[in-house]
């Protein structure tokens, strides 16, 4: 450490503060990163502690290929492993880009040290020939429009440009957004912070006051084991409902229970988040983005909206409850943060449904899906791959139609491997002309936060591992019923049976290295899409000391 100018004396008795950096030109929505960090180190030495600032894999959503969810369990190990071995007596965690925060807390979790998330905070509004713009929902429908030949390529870069204006994470309710938003729900977060604009020189103050509150922290029993509990997970559940929160967080908040311990199932989200109106009025479930949100008092001002739904009694970084953090959080504007008689939508953002289609359950953000397809019957059209699919979608000859049910298996996390966000199918280029702008789509696959449309997804047990979506044929008729929560493929029994013996077992595509690893221990989207080894905690222990 002396040849980094550290003086003998500076550790004598001072807590030694981890500041684990998720900075990577690879990952431009945390490309701000090492300012941040350096915001963080300064509260730090300011409160009598030692910053170290030091880096971990980091996943970038728009680069990373097959996907990066196929890489967080590996940045979640890398997290832990750097956490425990490590002379590290607390640890700030910098996240933003969408795995980045989800990785961050289960490795975090996995070692229970006092920890505290700060998210990176999310980019400006976009502005496009006079109109806001957001990443990803905006993306998305441009690309359709250029699909559908009502826009061109050069106006379509042009978009990409007024969105990109400035550093940050997605700033539609992504998963980003999401995560980092339920990361403060959850009270391991500070107050106020997840909305914050990346650029707003708020969010360095509150990296600087994280600073000087994690080594107050060190050698407290506020471990994330103690914060993030079942209450917790509950009110989480609630917050990512009223927010029309990522499909995404469901497999993530799995995954970080199960690092803890926290009992908590897939039918949980539905039964907890039944009750709660959506009235986070931001995209792609609104109209709004998350600037918009800041201003209009952010994450505690909905939260004030809800509080007769969350339990006020759960702990926060701070030593106090999220109760106390609500006492006083004002909303600046009715429309973007809707009060609780008025809300963008009544009916619950996330659907879990089940059936013969999805015994292990599947889901469905119902307040970025048509209202007219959450109860719809039609015929599958049946691609094996995203390939295919891409390969088929604009053949002019393609026997669809509106009301057929778009399916694609083996792009869960065994299947693809790394169940990329790819279930948002396109539409036929055929349908899209004549005006369609949304199908009934089924995969095992996830999708984007930002993505909006009647997408089933995270099917379970997936097709590569046996499931039913690896049966269906084309013609089968297939009955979706969002009000009452199932999924059903319309063949029966014996026919099913008999097609699953006449199939293939599925091979792993993977033969050595990572995604070997990953292919043999991944679970299934019900259980977090963790890996079976890494479930539970190993404490901060390291086990022998080498002189
Ligand atoms: Fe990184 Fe959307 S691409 S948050």
């Amino acid at each position: 450490m002396k040849s980094q100018g550290l003086p003998d004396d500076v550790f004598d008795g001072k807590p030694i503060i981890g500041i684990c950096n998720t900075w990577s030109e690879l990952n431009p929505c945390n490309g701000h990163f090492r300012q941040l960090a350096d915001h963080v180190s300064r509260g730090v030495w300011e409160a009598g502690g030692v910053p170290l600032q030091f880096p971990t894999t980091s996943l970038g959503e728009p680069l990373m290929r097959p996907s990066a969810m196929a890489y967080r369990n590996l940045m979640s190990m890398d997290v832990e492993e750097s956490i425990r071995s490590n002379p590290i007596d607390a640890v700030v965690l910098l996240g933003g880009c969408d795995k980045t925060i989800p990785a961050l807390l289960m490795g975090a979790a996995s070692v229970d040290v006092p920890t505290i998330l700060l998210s990176g905070g999310p980019m400006l509004n976009g502005k496009f020939q006079g109109r806001d713009v957001g990443s990803g929902t905006d993306v998305w429908k441009f690309s359709e429009a250029v699909r559908a030949g009502t826009m061109t390529e050069d106006e379509f870069l042009a978009t990409e440009a007024c969105m990109a204006r400035s550093a940050g994470h997605c700033m539609t309710m992504g998963t980003a957004s999401t995560m980092a938003c339920l990361a403060e729900a959850m009270g391991i977060a500070p107050a106020g912070s997840a909305a914050i604009p990346a650029v707003d020189a708020r969010r360095s103050t509150v990296a600087h006051l994280a600073g000087r509150r994690i080594v107050a922290m060190a050698g407290s029993d506020l471990i994330p084991s103690r914060i993030l509990d079942r209450r917790a997970f509950e009110n989480a559940i609630r917050v990512s409902a009223t927010i029309a929160g990522s499909t995404n967080a469901v497999i993530h908040l799995l995954a970080i229970a199960g690092r803890l311990g926290v009992e908590l199932s897939l039918a949980d989200f539905d039964q907890i988040g039944r009750d709660v109106p959506v009235l986070a009025n931001v995209r792609p479930s609104g109209a709004y983005l998350m600037e918009d949100f800041y201003y209009a008092g952010g994450l505690p001002a909905l939260m004030g909206r809800i509080r007769h739904l969350l339990d006020l009694t759960a702990l926060t970084i701070d030593g106090d409850t999220i109760g106390d953090r609500l006492q006083d959080a004002p909303v600046f504007d009715d429309d973007v943060i809707r009060p609780i008689t008025s809300p963008v939508t009544q009916e619950p953002a996330l659907a879990v449904l089940t059936g013969n289609l999805c015994p292990d359950g599947a889901v469905i953000k119902v307040s970025a899906a048509s209202a007219h397809l959450t109860t719809h019957r039609g015929q599958a059209l049946v691609f094996d791959t995203i390939e295919e699919c891409h390969d088929r979608i604009d053949d002019p000859n393609l026997e669809v139609d509106a009301t057929t049910i778009l399916v694609l298996r083996n792009a869960g996390p065994k299947g693809y491997p790394g169940m990329p966000e790819i279930g948002g199918l396109p539409l036929p280029r055929k349908l899209l002309a004549q005006g369609v702008e949304d199908m009934v789509r089924i995969s095992d696959a996830r999708m984007s936060g930002t993505a909006y449309g009647t997408v089933v997804l995270h099917v379970a047990p997936e097709s590569a591992a046996g499931g039913p979506l690896a049966l269906v044929r084309d013609g089968d008729w297939i009955s979706l019923n969002v009000p009452n929560r199932s999924l059903t493929l319309e063949v029966d029994d014996a026919e099913l049976a008999e097609r699953a013996h006449s199939l293939d077992a599925p091979r792993p595509s993977s033969t050595r290295g990572y995604m070997k690893l990953y292919e043999d221990h991944v679970l299934g989207a019900d259980a977090g899409a963790d890996f079976d080894f890494l479930q539970g905690s190993s404490g901060s222990a390291v086990p022998r000391q080498s002189f």
